[in-house]
Order: structure tokens, then C-alpha cells, then sequence
């Protein structure tokens, strides 16, 4: 087995974004540097690189999960949806993603993927979630533009959207 640096590096195959790849890692080598650096899915970005800013979240199996604090070994096997694979095609928004373009929700955009990953979860598995509940998983990704005001109103916009009680 090659070896990089003296570590035994594995190969480990996954599913992303409903398409099967693989790719070799290092033991140490981090879920979020494997998806940009080795596969070149650079839709996840990486901010504090110990699971503060939410900016690397992806979905695993299902769940939220900070891929920072993830080894990409660890996911071997497993289903993995990034922001890239929230829409249903390259050229199309999902529901969540035209409420942030229409309300302003992105700003520099650098911390939005990590965002419309976990509202996407969130609004699979609990439609009627509360404002506060928003709120919550919110609080789990740092923006350092101007504020959560528009985020907040896009995510509510698309609630709205989802759960049909409004086209707009
Ligand atoms: S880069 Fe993973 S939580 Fe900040
Ligand atoms: S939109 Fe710039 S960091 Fe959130």
C-alpha cells in the first residue's frame, strides 16, 4: 500500500451527492480536506477547523455533522450530501437556496453551504420546526457579515415554501 509521510494511507469509497467516488487518505486526513483536495468538491468550505464555525457541515448518513471534526476513514460507506448536491441539478436552486438569493441571505456566501446543509435537515425531519428551533441550529454556524437577519428571514421564507402555505 503506498505510503505519504510514513502513514499507510486506505482506500475509501462513499457515496456524495448520490454518486459513488473514491479516493486514498492518510488515516489523519480530515473528511473536509478529502472532499475538497482529494475529490475536488470544494462546495464545502472550512473555516475554523475544529467544529465551531459550521462552515465544513455536511450531512453523513442522514445527520448534520461537522466534517472537520470528521476523518475521512470514518466515512467509508457512507451517504454524504453537501451543499452541492441540495438542488436537483447544476442549474437549478433548491427551495432553500432561492430563498437566500431572493431575501439576501447570502452574504459573502462563505458560510451559506454549512448553513442550507443543516436547515435542509432540519426542515426534512421536522417541516413545523419553531422560530426558535431555527434559531438553534442557527446558533451552530458563525457568519462574520453583517448579521443573521436575512438569513433568518430567507430560512423562514422557505419554510413557508416547503410546508406549501406559500409560493412567494
Ligand atoms: S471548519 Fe468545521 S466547524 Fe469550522
Ligand atoms: S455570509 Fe459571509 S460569513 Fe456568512
Amino acid at each position: 500500500m503506498p505510503r505519504l509521510n510514513g502513514e499507510r494511507r486506505h482506500r475509501i469509497a462513499f457515496t456524495l451527492d448520490g454518486k459513488p467516488v473514491s479516493g486514498e487518505a492518510e488515516p489523519r486526513l480530515l473528511l473536509s480536506d478529502f472532499l475538497r483536495h482529494v475529490i475536488g468538491e470544494t462546495g464545502t468550505h472550512v473555516g475554523c477547523e475544529q467544529g465551531i464555525c459550521g462552515a465544513c457541515t455536511v450531512e453523513i448518513d442522514g445527520r448534520p455533522s461537522r466534517s472537520c471534526l470528521t476523518l475521512a476513514v470514518q466515512v467509508e460507506g457512507a451517504e454524504i450530501r453537501t451543499v452541492a448536491g441540495l438542488a436537483a441539478g447544476p442549474e437549478t436552486l433548491c427551495v432553500l437556496q432561492e430563498a437566500f438569493r431572493a431575501r439576501h441571505g447570502l452574504q459573502c456566501g462563505f458560510c451559506t453551504g454549512g448553513i442550507l446543509v443543516s436547515l435542509n435537515a432540519l426542515f426534512r425531519d421536522k417541516p413545523e420546526a419553531s422560530e426558535a428551533e431555527i434559531r438553534e441550529v442557527l446558533s451552530g454556524h458563525l457568519c462574520r457579515c453583517t448579521g443573521y437577519v436575512s438569513i433568518m428571514e430567507a430560512a423562514l421564507a422557505a419554510q413557508k415554501r416547503l410546508s406549501g402555505k406559500t409560493h412567494a
